[in-house]
């Protein structure tokens, strides 16, 4: 039975995973600790360092009573049972694999801390995505590094699979948890003890035990099918564009088949997130190291077709307007990655406004979630900077990104908006005083398909959306 647990990471993934843990379960002491100070402090404040629906509430109750944030990396490990591990596992940048294959510069880091404060024996679970065989590594670095001959640690995979804007949820009433360990004595009974936290609150029959492997390589499958559905689907509303067809008739019908099924077939501007895209091309990276290239091959796929959705949106803008979008103000509406998130990792907005820009226009972005700051960040990077190297001429970022308060501010004087995250507010915003205060013909590009579009033409828009048979006037530009 654990009476304690601490969780390396106070991220997206760390935080309400634990929240969610500490407020099942208010007989553990369950400990989120992180190197990064400000993250611990926003945890302990009133304004949380990640928006995720109900997960307020839930922090409130457990807070201070069973649940605690640190910097006391430690301290918190020495003291703890089951030791979770759920740092960042970015895409490598630089070296052998750089582009594709994981970085676990932060999971060994991770473990090296853990070998070297552990005066007990400990459960070590692998919360992060990591490649297939992590845990034996892991386990070599722990074993190699611990001083003390009688601390065993045994290494469980539990893959988490909360989706960001519907986390709480997720983890309230998970649909499976899943946990790998060794079939050896003491593996099973890890696996019984961690199954034994998670009892708590999910029925044991959605509980899924299996060997340590399995755990890993089912995170990055589930990951690489998901966001096959959107490719796929997206895929099939570029050719919807082209014969007439309608993406989301399409879409119902094959979603009404049982073995299909409806969810995940909403096309897209494309998908974006932290995980979909590194954990694809981790996934490639491990193909290709066993020497299975037409694997890899076929998952690369999904990636290409998602670029390929971005890029096409983006030469939609510029066609329909007349093959220039030179100073001309388009509003984006919506920056994160996807509704009821503040996270921009990833999202297809950052790579649609720099197409944007690339080509000249001036974007005004929107969002309810995001921080102003972050959306310079994800902009203004050297990515721009390298267009104009004089020092006297402003980099194109910093004069071609305005960042407004409100829905109407972004719209105002604007020729287009593009809607690129599926906020539901911007349904039922006043699209006629929009309209009334734009540029002429104003258009709007719904990345997302979620606006009364035959409403919108009545207005007088231009409308775009993907996968939707074409206004007449946007024929006319191919
Ligand atoms: P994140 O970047 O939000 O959080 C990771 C945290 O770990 C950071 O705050 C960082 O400071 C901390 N950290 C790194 N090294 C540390 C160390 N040695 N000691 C203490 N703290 C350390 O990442 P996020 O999004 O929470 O993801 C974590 C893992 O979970 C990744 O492997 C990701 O692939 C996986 N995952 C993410 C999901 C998501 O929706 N974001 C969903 C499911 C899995």
């Amino acid at each position: 039975m654990a009476t304690k647990i601490c969780c390396i990471g106070a991220g997206y993934v760390g935080g309400p995973t634990m929240a969610m843990i500490a407020l099942k379960c208010p007989q553990i002491e369950v400990v989120v600790v992180d190197i990064n100070e400000q993250r611990i402090a926003a945890w302990n404040s009133d304004k949380l360092p990640i928006y995720e629906p109900g997960l307020d509430e839930v922090v409130k109750v457990a807070r201070g009573r069973n649940l605690f944030f640190s910097t006391d990396v430690t301290k918190h490990i020495a003291e703890a049972d089951i030791v979770f591990v759920s740092v960042n596992t970015p895409t490598k940048t630089r070296g052998v694999g750089a582009g594709k294959a994981a970085d676990l510069t932060y999971w060994e880091g991770a473990a090296r801390v853990i070998a070297s404060v552990s005066k007990s024996s400990k459960i070590i679970v692998e919360k992060s995505t990591v490649p297939v065989k992590t845990a034996d590594a892991i386990e070599k670095v722990l074993r190699r590094n611990c001083k003390d001959p009688n601390v065993q640690f045994e290494i469980l995979s539990n893959p988490e699979f909360l989706a960001e804007g519907t986390a709480i949820e997720d983890l309230t009433a998970p649909d499976r948890v899943l946990i790998g360990g060794k079939d050896t004595e003491s593996g099973r009974a890890a696996i019984a003890t961690l199954a034994s936290v998670y009892a708590h609150w999910v029925p044991r029959e959605r509980i899924l035990c299996t060997n340590l492997w399995s755990a890993e390589l089912s995170k990055l499958t589930a990951n690489a099918m998901l966001a096959q559905r959107i490719s796929s689907v997206n895929s099939i509303s570029a050719l919807c564009e082209a014969t007439g067809a309608d993406v989301q008739q399409v879409a119902k019908s094959i979603g009404t088949d049982s073995r299909i099924g409806p969810k995940f077939l909403n096309a897209s501007v494309g998908f974006g997130g932290s995980c979909f895209q590194k954990d694809i091309l981790n996934l490639v990276y491990i193909c290709e190291s066993v020497g299975l290239q037409t694997v890899a091959d076929y998952w690369h796929q999904v990636i290409l077709m998602n670029d390929y959705q971005k890029q096409r949106f983006v030469e939609r803008v510029i066609s329909a307007m007349f093959n220039t979008i030179s100073k001309k103000k388009i509003a984006i509406y919506g920056f994160a990655f996807k509704k009821d998130t503040g996270d921009t990792r990833e999202t297809p907005a950052i790579d649609v406004c720099r197409g944007l820009m690339a080509d000249g226009a001036r974007v005004c972005v929107y969002d309810p979630q995001v921080e102003e700051q972050q959306v310079y960040q994800d902009l203004g990077t050297e990515k721009f900077e390298w267009d104009h190297p004089s020092p006297r001429s402003p980099p194109i970022a910093k004069t071609a990104i305005a960042i407004a308060p409100d829905h109407m501010e972004a719209a105002r004087d604007a020729h287009a908006i593009c809607v690129l995250t599926e906020w539901d507010e911007f349904k039922s915003y006043d699209y006629q005083a929009i309209y009334d205060s734009m540029v002429k013909p104003a258009f709007v590009f719904d990345g997302r398909n979620i606006l009364d579009h035959a409403k919108l033409r009545e207005i007088g828009f231009i409308v775009y959306a993907i996968g939707k048979p074409l206004d007449p006037f946007l024929q006319k530009q191919y």
